[in-house]
């Protein structure tokens, strides 16, 4: 990168108008930000996909706002150049609309984002207007929004019908209408995603919605390779970092063992007068 200014969100609608494509990609504490932002990714997402990345939970539900900020603080403290997106928590903003603009607000004040994300389409509408007329930027996500997985019936690709695509192509245009500056759209066909990003004026950010998206986002820990088993038919793994780490976890114990760590040039010398003599009364 020659230019590291900060990224703004003026850059990003200039992107879509130019057809550059936008590239996001999530980091959850301060060494990921660091390496994220000296690459050439527009906006880093603290997605709360940390719930299961980082925290171990099976899913994004019982991730809380505390540990949101928590994390967004450690990203915002090592990124200084990327647009940065913090994820608001399952029930941080579905109950009541001045919660959710106050919980909006730590994102900001607290933990130094640029924007929140928010799930949902026309039912979370108010809200995010709620949100935007105090002065906050707000990113939507349509299709497979995975805090509410549940009541989709799981993860699953959205709006495969005539009916459910036109309600998302809607809900696209509500959240434009109601002042959100991008949309992730996850796992929808790439035919329907074409559709609402040649509709909206706002960059539509794909996972799992095909190449015709203005912009694309991944999972850090995904496109790493840190974890096994998990392989969505969407996710392309740019390096495989879990066997070069038990491998070197592996050859940490074997030198430990072996007591060929550490070596000389790992330790302090003792060679301070003061220190012999104290040292020689007890040999
Ligand atoms: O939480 C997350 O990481 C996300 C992305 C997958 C878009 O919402």
């Amino acid at each position: 990168m020659t230019d590291r200014q900060k990224v703004s969100i003026l850059d990003l609608k200039k992107k879509k108008s130019k057809g550059e494509p936008l590239k996001m990609m999530t980091a959850y504490d301060y060494p990921g930000a660091i390496l994220v932002d000296e690459s050439e990714v527009d906006i880093i997402l603290v997605g709360d996909s940390l719930a299961m990345t980082v925290l171990g939970h099976p899913d994004t539900v019982s991730v809380t706002m505390d540990e949101m900020l928590h994390h967004c603080k450690a990203v915002a403290r090592g990124a200084k150049r990327a647009f940065l997106v913090g994820d608001m928590p399952f029930m941080s903003y579905q109950a009541d609309k001045s919660e959710a603009v106050r919980n909006a607000g730590r994102f900001m004040k607290e933990a130094r984002m640029d924007a929140v994300k928010m799930e949902g389409g026309d039912e979370i509408a108010t809200t995010v207007k709620a949100i935007v007329n105090a002065g906050i930027s707000v990113m939507g996500h349509l299709g497979l929004t995975p805090q509410s997985a549940t009541q989709l019936g799981g993860y699953r690709v959205q709006g495969k019908t005539a009916e459910s695509a036109a309600k998302l192509l809607q809900d696209a245009l509500s959240l434009q209408d109601q002042g959100c500056f991008a949309i992730v759209l996850e796992a929808v066909p790439t035919e329907l995603a074409a559709l609402v990003s040649r509709k909206l004026t706002i960059p539509t950010i794909g996972i799992g919605a095909g190449p015709d998206c203005d912009g694309q986002v991944l999972v850090l820990h995904d496109i790493l390779g840190l974890f096994d088993g998990f392989a969505p038919k969407f996710l392309k793994q740019y390096a495989n970092l879990r066997p070069k780490i038990l491998a070197a976890l592996e050859q940490y114990c074997g030198d430990v063992d072996a007591r060929r760590f550490p070596a000389p040039e790992h330790c302090f010398d003792g060679n301070e007068p003061s220190l012999q003599a104290f040292l020689s009364e007890f040999k």
